[in-house]
């Protein structure tokens, strides 16, 4: 059922988008400047993104077998499939009051609620197709229809679903994080892109985790976690807070003591490393809440991540990452506290990068971000994988960390309680329910 979780991811970066137009609305209201080309350029992706593919998946393929398999889908389906049609429409109607208000004919509280209306009604749509849809077709559609569907969506070279036009969408999102003002963006400037490596080899485990033990005083944290994570795989741990994700990568790069078990790294057992040798070895942590030194400027904060390596290189690998993070180039001499938290987290990876790691480790890259920037950095982390990086993503935002990941373990308060690949894990019940509810 991969076509479900396209389809739901699909919704839940709309959903973003939405919950970004509500907040940038009431900023105009409240006398914020209007965003004009902020606003244009959602109104682009929308467009183009849900007319030409979000709704072709559900119109052409999901909505037409389900019409064919289940006779009391039709009320339901004519409904939506109505909105559908009225889409473009409403688009070219949002169109036309910000053009009113970008003129001083409309009232910008008039164009605020125009939007929320908007936003209304789509969020209120994706409700609808989440919660009476999508459990109806996982019930009702046969195996035949799901093997229809998922070929269409994986088609690598399909015009609607192929990787020309996912690289079309992905980049209709980039321009409406770039022109995206602070509060919700990263502040009128490109987040910029990787160039894209060839593709990752994948070979035996790079790290093996074994009944890994480790104890606050007389609470112990974590009761004999085992973890494999192969070459070039990125592989998500998941689970609610205080599960011990962030004591587990302490705990693996030695910063926390371990009070039993194993850790091999590359081969070579590393359980008795201090942890700046563990960062030599290329263990490189982006950790919990960034943790970037607010008063050293972002050169200083990205030459410490650079400590354990040789000097003559740094340079050069600071220039790589501003390719990849120009909004750190553009403030390269500020001190990093004056950075937005989105910024924070760009320099954070970057600082990681720094260390030219064998495996990152990210700590809940997307926690307390804008919405906007959540799908930012997990594009981040996919150009990372596509490179051939090896990765170990914690996250409480199960649904987007499993969605990129190859393989997922769930934390349950210091136990490992289930582990498969990030689609199995998708598709399982209990996470479901414990972990994705929209
Ligand atoms: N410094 C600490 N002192 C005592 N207990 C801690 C400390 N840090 C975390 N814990 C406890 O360890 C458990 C795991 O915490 P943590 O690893 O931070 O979880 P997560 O990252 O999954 O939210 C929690 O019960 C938490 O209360
Ligand atoms: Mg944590």
């Amino acid at each position: 059922m991969d076509a479900l979780r396209i389809i739901s991811e699909d919704h839940n970066n709309l959903w973003r988008l939405a919950t970004t137009v509500d907040q940038l609305a009431a900023e105009t209201e409240g006398g914020a400047p209007l965003e004009v080309s902020f606003f244009e350029s959602v109104f682009d992706y929308l467009d183009q993104f849900v007319e030409r593919s979000h709704h072709p998946k559900e119109d052409d393929f999901l909505f037409r077998l389900l019409r064919l398999r289940s006779p009391h889908a039709a009320v339901l389906l004519d409904a939506l499939q109505a909105d559908h049609q009225a889409g473009p429409g409403r688009l070219t109607a949002l169109r036309t009051s910000l053009a009113a208000a970008a003129d001083g004919h409309m009232a910008l509280p008039a164009l605020a609620d125009h939007l929320r209306s908007y936003t209304a009604g789509l969020k209120a749509h994706i409700l609808k197709e989440e919660r009476q849809v999508l459990p109806l077709a996982r019930s009702a559609l046969l195996k035949e229809d799901w093997d229809e569907i998922n070929h269409a969506f994986m088609n690598a070279s399909d015009p609607v679903f192929g990787e020309q036009a996912q690289a079309k969408f992905r980049a209709l999102y980039h321009r409406i994080v770039s022109t995206a003002p602070e509060s919700v963006g990263l502040g009128g400037h490109s987040a910029g892109s990787l160039p894209s490596a060839g593709a990752k080899v994948e070979a035996d485990a790079l790290l093996r985790v074994q009944g890994m033990e480790s104890c606050y005083g007389r609470i112990k944290a974590l009761k004999g976690i085992s973890l494999t994570v192969r070459r070039g795989e990125t592989v998500a741990l998941v689970g609610a807070n205080g599960a011990g994700k962030t004591t587990f990568l302490r705990t693996l790069s030695g910063v926390q003591p371990m009070s039993a078990g194993t850790i091999e790294f590359d081969g070579e057992d590393i359980s008795k490393l201090r942890s700046d040798k563990r960062m030599r070895r290329g263990i490189c942590q982006s950790p919990e809440g960034r943790q970037v030194f607010g008063p050293l400027s972002i050169e200083d904060n990205l030459r410490l991540g650079a400590y354990t390596q040789p000097r003559n290189q740094a340079e050069g690998d600071m220039e790589k990452i501003f390719t990849m993070f120009p909004i750190l180039k553009e403030k390269r001499h500020l001190p990093a506290g004056t950075l937005s938290g989105g910024q924070q987290q760009m320099l954070a990876i970057g600082r990681a990068l720094m260390g030219r790691p064998r495996m990152l480790l990210l700590d809940e890259p997307s926690m307390g971000l804008a919405p906007l920037l959540v799908q930012e950095v997990f594009e981040v982390i996919k150009t990372l994988k596509s490179q051939g990086m090896t990765i170990l993503l914690v996250e409480q935002n199960a649904l987007a960390a499993l969605d990129i990941a190859d393989r997922g373990y769930v934390l349950e308060t210091g136990n490992v309680t289930l582990t498969g690949t990030g689609q199995e894990l998708i598709s399982n019940e209990q996470v479901r329910a414990a972990y994705l509810g929209m």
